[in-house]
């Protein structure tokens, strides 16, 4: 990372920070759209058990854990997970629900080939530099078991809130303090090299136009 990579992680991390400390559920208590679709995704493949990245409080880990699914879920924010650890607890769903801090620029813990699922909703389209980025969906490749699913689910340049936003250097762009990317579908389908690209799906939530994706590890051919 150079400095100023550095400098914007740690700025958009103390943002996040505070954001959540204001706001608690600062993303509402429904589950997102993505991580309905990925509950069948995870099910139909036969997966019991999912990691999140960027979970924020939980809205979706809460949702998979309610289904059945134990979830490890991992973000930035300490206070979003202290929020998404007492709701766990409150609604009896703590011993299907552990999360910890872990910010996903650096590698993640799990071992090698490890994992069956990984779910990430709007945390690709962070403030990522194009290497971060990529670095991230090969870590994400390393841990899954091959033939395990990752789906995530990111802005797309075609959102009309695309305009507000101020363009910076790298392709991110800042609202309001916060820094993000808006994908076209040539970056959903160049993260996706090393990966079989089972889907690339446009629509709506809320005012934002989004894309969800939904790839697997491929099993290696002897
Ligand atoms: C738009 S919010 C989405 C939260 C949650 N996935 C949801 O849909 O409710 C993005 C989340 O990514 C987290 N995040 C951003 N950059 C991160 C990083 N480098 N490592 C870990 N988490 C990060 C933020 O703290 C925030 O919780």
């Amino acid at each position: 990372m150079n400095n100023g990579h550095v400098e914007l992680a740690r700025a958009q991390q103390e943002r996040w920070e505070a954001a959540y400390a204001r706001r608690p559920q600062l993303h509402g208590v429904e589950p997102s759209a993505a991580v309905e679709w990925a509950a069948g995704a995870f099910g139909a493949a036969g997966i019991d058990d999912v990691l999140e990245l960027g979970a924020g409080h939980g809205r979706d880990a809460l949702f998979l854990a309610r289904q059945g699914f134990s979830v490890h879920a991992t973000d930035f924010s300490e206070a979003a997970l202290d929020q998404l650890r007492h709701e766990a607890q409150r609604e009896g769903l703590d011993d299907r629900v552990t999360a910890a801090l872990h910010d996903v620029r650096d590698p993640l813990p799990p071992a090698d080939a490890t994992v069956n699922a990984v779910f990430a909703n709007l945390l690709l389209n962070m403030a990522f530099s194009p290497s971060e980025l990529r670095s991230l969906v090969a870590e994400i490749h390393r841990v899954l078991c091959p033939g395990g699913l990752f789906v995530y689910a990111v802005w797309s340049t075609a959102d009309s809130c695309s305009q507000y936003w101020r363009q910076m250097e790298d392709g991110l762009a800042m609202h309001d303090g916060f820094v993000g990317r808006f994908f076209d579908e040539s970056l959903v389908t160049e993260l996706a090299e090393d990966w079989r690209l089972d889907e690339t799906t446009p629509y709506d939530e809320g005012q934002r136009r989004m894309w969800r994706v939904t790839m697997t590890k491929p099993v290696q051919e002897s």
